[in-house]
This record gives C-alpha cells, sequence and structure tokens, in this order.
C-alpha cells in the first residue's frame, strides 16, 4: 500500500487481450472500498476462482478469562510452548472488535497457502527469518520485521528454520502508515520516522506452472474455510499497484527525541481503526537539564495499552524480561515505579526495543492470559515503594511508556 509497485509481466493498458503462450491471462482487480480505493491488477494463468473441493469450515472459538480484578497485568510468554505452523499455531492473548493479538511460535512448515479475507494482519517476527511466498512475489522476512499483509493475499511462509517467534495482530479494519506522516499524494513527509527507501515490497516474482491439489485456507465470517484448488495459487505472470504485501524493520524506525519527554504518539508506526502500533527503539534521552527521562504517570481514560518487550535491558522494571507483556487496561493510572523517576535523572540513553498496540476500546483476555498472567504486577509499585531499587540498577533499561 505504500506506493505504486509493479513486478513481472503487465500488458500496456487495462483491461485489454494479454496472453501467455497464446492463452489469454486472466486479469484480477483486486481492490478496498468497492473500486475507489487502493487496489492491484494481477495476471493470472489460470482462473482464480476454479475451486475443485469445498472443504471443512472452522468457527474461530475464543476462551475468555473474566479476571476476578481489573488490575495492570504481566503475562510473561517467553516459554510459550511452541507449536503448530504460522496460521494453525497462532494463540490468541487479547482481542477486542478492531483487533486481535497471538502469539505464534511455529514447529511446522505450512502444507498450504493461507488466505486472510476478512483482515490485515501484522507479524512483529521476533525470531526468525526465510521468505514470504505471496501471489505478489516473494518477500524476504528477518528478525524485527513488521511484515504486513493486507486482505486478500495468498501466502505460504518458508522459514529458514524453525521454532519462530512473531507477535501477530490481525484487524478486520486496514493496517496502514499514519496519515500524518503522509502528504496529500502520499508521499512520506520529512519529519517521518521512516521513509520509502525502509520499505521493502516483494522482489521476486516466480510463475509456477503446477497443475494439482492445493489447499487454500482462507478466514472468512470469524473462521477458517478450505478450499482445493487445481492450480498452483502462484500462477501469476505480472502486477502492478498499491497494494501488496511488504516489510519494515524496526531497526529503520528512527527515534523522535526532544529536549523534554515525548509522548507516545512519536513512536507511532502503523495506524488501524481504533488502534495504534508504536516500536520504542533505542535512542538518546531528553537533554534539558532540568529533563525527567521517563515518563510521567497517565491515566489512559480511554485506552488500553499493551506492551510486548523485545530487547533491552528491563532490569529496573522488576520482574520484565525479553517476552514479556504488560497490559495497562482503561481506567487506571500508571507509571514509573517509586524511585525511577528521581533515579532516572541524567541518564542520557536507552537501549529498550518493544512494540505497543493501544487500542481505544478495552481488551478482552483469553485463558492463554491466565496462564501466563504473573498475578503480581499490579502489587508492584506498592512493593517498590517498600523496597526501594537498589542503586546499581539502570534506569536506561526501563521502557520509555510502561
Ligand atoms: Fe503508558
Amino acid at each position: 500500500m505504500p506506493f505504486y509497485q509493479r513486478l513481472g509481466d503487465v500488458p500496456r493498458k487495462r483491461h485489454v487481450q494479454f496472453r501467455d503462450n497464446g492463452t489469454l491471462l486472466t486479469e484480477e482487480v483486486m481492490g478496498l472500498e468497492g473500486f475507489s480505493g487502493n487496489e492491484s491488477i494481477l495476471y493470472h494463468l489460470t482462473s482464480p476462482c476454479r475451486v475443485m473441493k469445498l472443504g471443512d469450515f472452522e468457527p474461530i472459538e475464543r476462551e475468555e478469562w473474566i479476571p476476578d480484578a481489573h488490575a495492570h497485568r504481566h503475562f510473561t510468554t517467553w516459554d510459550v510452548e511452541p507449536a503448530g505452523d504460522p496460521i494453525t499455531g497462532r494463540r490468541l492473548l487479547m482481542w477486542n472488535n478492531d483487533v486481535e493479538i497471538s502469539l505464534v511460535r511455529p514447529t511446522e512448515a505450512m502444507d498450504f497457502f493461507f488466505r486472510n479475507g476478512e483482515g490485515d494482519e501484522v507479524y512483529f517476527v521476533h525470531e526468525g527469518g526465510g521468505t514470504l511466498e505471496t501471489t505478489f512475489g516473494d518477500l524476504a522476512y528477518t528478525q524485527g520485521d513488521y511484515v504486513v499483509i493486507p486482505r486478500g493475499t495468498t501466502y505460504r511462509f518458508v522459514p529458514d528454520s524453525l521454532p519462530e517467534r512473531h507477535l501477530l495482530f490481525e484487524t478486520p479494519g486496514l493496517i496502514e502508515i499514519p496519515k500524518r506522516y503522509r502528504n496529500h499524494y502520499g508521499q512520506l513527509m520529512e519529519h517521518a520516522p521512516y521513509y520509502h527507501r525502509d520499505i521493502h515490497p516483494p522482489t521476486e516474482l516466480r510463475t509456477i506452472r503446477e497443475q494439482g491439489e492445493f489447499l487454500v485456507k482462507v478466514r472468512v465470517r470469524d473462521g477458517y474455510q478450505d478450499y482445493v484448488v487445481d492450480y498452483h495459487p502462484f500462477d501469476v505472470v505480472g502486477w502492478d499497484g498499491y497494494l501488496y504485501p511488504w516489510t519494515f524493520n524496526i531497526r529503520d524506525f528512527e527515534p523522535i527525541t526532544g529536549r523534554i519527554h515525548m509522548p507516545p504518539p512519536s513512536h507511532q508506526t502503523f495506524q488501524g481503526p481504533n488502534f495504534v502500533i508504536c516500536s520504542f527503539c533505542p535512542r538518546k534521552l531528553d537533554f534539558d537539564p532540568m529533563a525527567i527521562p521517563i515518563p510521567y504517570h497517565h491515566s489512559n481514560l480511554q485506552s488500553e495499552e499493551m506492551i510486548y518487550y523485545v530487547d533491552g535491558n528491563f532490569s529496573s522494571r522488576k520482574g520484565i524480561e525479553v517476552g514479556s507483556i504488560t497490559l495497562h487496561p482503561s481506567g487506571l493510572p500508571h507509571g514509573p515505579q517509586p524511585g525511577l523517576a528521581e533515579k532516572s535523572i541524567g541518564t542520557t540513553e536507552t537501549h529498550e526495543l518493544a512494540v505497543m498496540c493501544d487500542t481505544f476500546h478495552p481488551l478482552k483476555l483469553t485463558k492463554l492470559a491466565k496462564e501466563l498472567d504473573d498475578g503480581k504486577y499490579a502489587y508492584s509499585w506498592y512493593e517498590a515503594a517498600q523496597q526501594p531499587a537498589s542503586p546499581d540498577e539502570n534506569p536506561a533499561g526501563v521502557t520509555s511508556h510502561f
């Protein structure tokens, strides 16, 4: 979606004859908002509708956990048992009507193709790397990548090794580059924390000419519908347009720093309907002599904050480790633990790497969240007040937005 792309062969004009060895190709317009939104046009060897067999429909079951108390929570995800493939291995942790957030630790390769027919997806690749094979061509992915996959994209992960570790966001809306980063024509502006050169579309289109039986699993109507088609789904000879999967690496996010504390919107990376995804990256901290480099307390009266800790030294945040997720739900104040504001004065840089999702409507939790909940985090401010941080703890490790 970020800018016009073209890969492979396309005819001189849209909607005209285009042949491969004499055979008329099948033109597919894949677009948003009817015929008014962004679209791409693909040219297939065969019709993408050639379903030879309708398979099973499996509804998505969400096992909700309703905690006894409304409280700040800390989930430790590092030791979640790896299982399944990148699709069947999705383990939903929290969700609302705008976004679903899942842990994925696949141990198996996909022996089928997948398409999300009702939502956009962003995989954050914490561990792993390989190729995302898609109808738009091959897209390399690596550790630290956000892999943005618009609805309607048929794909298959081909990892270099297993297991991998992903954090997945799915939304019935669109994953977009924040509007305030783009000019009237869609180009990223000078103040944006990343540029088009940081955005990587598919680079190689391999047209696969293969007849057979191919399973395509499609997420539709809140479930997974299986289809068997008689031709390889990656039979595209060329495409162009604005709709395609792409990657952006979190380490290409250029942090915005200031004389005094920069608020969370300065870390925004993507926008969705009623939620944002932000990247907290290593950077210099506030340089005013009177600055307090870590954040103020805040009451998120209309939003929920989940933060996934990717890398860095979080030792000053008791109990937080790589793979931790904190959830600060709406209606409650939160902020640095006692003593840390004082201790942070004079700190000049942070080495944190974290992904945050703020939602504007409450998140529900699953039974997996119950399993991973440490049950203690809500008391951590109180306990820290009884046992202040020791002098050797480094406040640079704290994330700049609890
Ligand atoms: Fe916060």
